[in-house]
């Protein structure tokens, strides 16, 4: 008790301020930027600056320190790192009523090129980050990818952050379970980090969810994994609840409750990430699909598989009237399948699209009601729509699942001589579930089960792919172990796909 409340006295003192007179920013005693600084949604011409001032981050009003008004923030952007070539500034309000975040849609920037960003309020300066726009329509320069999902903060340390934010990426995708709503102990796992008891319950309120996205911001290898590239994001369960589906909670709170909850969420998620005025959140509902052209290469297909699902009901798997995407998505992604001029369509999505069976009994049977297997109506009139509208190689991006997987999307899983339609990659957790491993009896039991499925592989990590015209190279990294800070970063498998053939070559 005497050590929390010597800590509470600590954040009382540090967030006093002296305003200056006539100025829109306070003084600062501690360097607002503790969360870091982010971009996303790039566009040819332009992209989203992020930022959050938060003094004390893990003030336990979730606010971070910061005074009730509204603080005026300087940004600027620029053509070097150093800061000196400024092409852009301006002037944005960090508003008290979204936790002091800030979001700057830039534009007039040039196609296809890096730039450097920095804010400043109160004299004090961020630290600079680097983002790159998308290239000209129609451009055919290839572009390296990252994408990653499930970073439990207290399951261990980013490390395959680090390694991302080291390399020459052009984007990074990140899948949902951005955060994980559970009670983080005062201890907080392999980190050992000392939390106080506001950590240790599960996040409901949007104080709670603040306060969850500040601890996993503070984070400096998440900040430089941000700092590196332009993220595009979508939610998954646990950024709001496990196992939700649009009004439906899967631990039985009632659809008031749920709808509560999902606003908190959503505006924290928005508050907490470099997302467009689109996307800003209406009580519960939140714009998170939309497409993203990267020249001619690539168009990203980003999906929303929560917010408009039918509950989760294994028995009614096959029943056409239950959908996973929810009627008006489903139409908005087969018009964008059909109306891309796309060398690759990019699936940006949560759960696993190809067929798993996880028992080798030929006459038994064990599909995930949560996955595409649980709304196979859906997956059909998907796989379907592709086949109709001829849609250039399309490939499908996953996460959830907590364990790397490359295979193959079939029109037809029990037909062997069904032709495939896409190849998807599953990207392992940044940290949930601990250390994981290699392989083990649950790697053999599903390759042998699922003929589609080529690799599998349950340590942590990301994947990293390089998308020419005539090849899509993804390349699995993997971590030897997220409960020590020094962990070391490896490749552990890679897989090529060339344009017109969806089957999976070893690299
Ligand atoms: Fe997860």
């Amino acid at each position: 008790m005497l050590r929390l409340t010597g800590a509470l006295a600590g954040m009382a003192a540090a967030a006093q301020f002296t305003p200056a007179p006539a100025a829109a920013a306070p003084r600062y005693h501690d360097n607002p930027f503790t969360l870091g600084v982010a971009s996303g949604e790039p566009l040819p011409h332009g992209v989203v600056l992020w930022t959050r001032l938060a003094p004390v981050p893990l003030a336990e009003d979730g606010l971070g320190g910061m005074p009730p008004q509204d603080v005026a923030v300087r940004w600027e952007v620029a053509e070097d790192p150093g800061m000196r070539r400024v092409v852009r500034r301006g002037t944005a309000a960090a508003r008290r009523d979204f936790a002091h975040s800030v979001h700057v849609e830039v534009t007039g920037l040039r196609p296809g090129r890096e730039y450097w960003y920095r804010f400043r309020t109160g004299g004090e300066l961020s630290p600079v980050g680097r983002t790159k726009t998308a290239p000209a329509a129609g451009s055919l320069t290839p572009m390296t990818l990252a994408f990653a999902t499930c970073q439990s903060w207290s399951d261990g340390f980013y490390t395959a952050y680090r390694h991302l934010a080291s390399q020459d990426v052009d984007l990074v995708a990140h899948l949902g379970d951005y955060i994980y709503e559970y009670p983080v102990g005062r201890t907080s796992g392999p980190r050992g980090t000392d939390l106080s008891a506001a950590h240790n319950a599960e996040t409901l309120t949007l104080d709670q969810y603040r306060l969850r996205y500040a601890l996993y911001r503070t984070d400096p290898d998440l900040q430089a994994a941000h700092a590196a590239a332009p993220w595009i994001v979508t939610v998954d369960d646990h950024d709001v609840e496990d196992n939700w589906s649009d009004e439906t909670s899967f631990s039985g709170a009632s659809p008031e409750d749920l709808l509560r909850r999902r606003a908190a969420a959503f505006r924290a998620y928005y508050e907490h990430l470099p997302l467009r005025a689109s996307s800003l959140p209406q009580g519960p509902d939140m714009r998170l699909h939309r497409t993203l052209d990267y020249g001619g290469l690539a168009r990203f297909h980003v999906l929303d598989a929560r917010q408009f699902r039918d509950p989760i009901d294994i028995t009614r798997r096959d029943d056409p009237a239950r959908s996973m995407l929810g009627a008006a998505q489903e139409r908005w992604l087969l018009d964008g399948l059909a109306d891309s001029g796309a060398v690759w369509n990019v699936l940006t999505q949560q759960v696993l699209m190809m067929q798993l069976d996880r028992l080798t009994d030929p006459g038994l049977q064990q599909l995930n009601g949560d996955a595409w297997d649980g709304y196979t109506a859906n997956r059909n009139r998907l796989l379907d729509g592709i086949a109709e509208r001829r849609v250039a190689n399309p490939v499908v991006l996953t996460g959830d699942m907590h364990v790397n997987m490359a295979g193959t999307v079939k029109r037809d899983f029990t037909d062997p001589s069904s032709p495939a339609v896409a190849p998807e990659f599953v990207t392992t957790s940044i940290t949930s579930g601990g250390n994981g491993a290699d392989s083990g009896p649950q790697a053999e039991e599903w390759l042998a089960a699922n003929p589609h499925l080529a690799f599998y592989n349950g340590q942590r990590g990301y994947v990293r792919c390089t998308v020419s015209p005539g090849e899509w190279r993804a390349e699995y990294l993997v971590v030897d172990k997220v409960s020590v800070p020094d962990g070391t970063v490896s490749t552990r498998r890679s897989f090529v796909v060339e344009a017109g053939r969806p089957e999976l070559q070893e690299a």
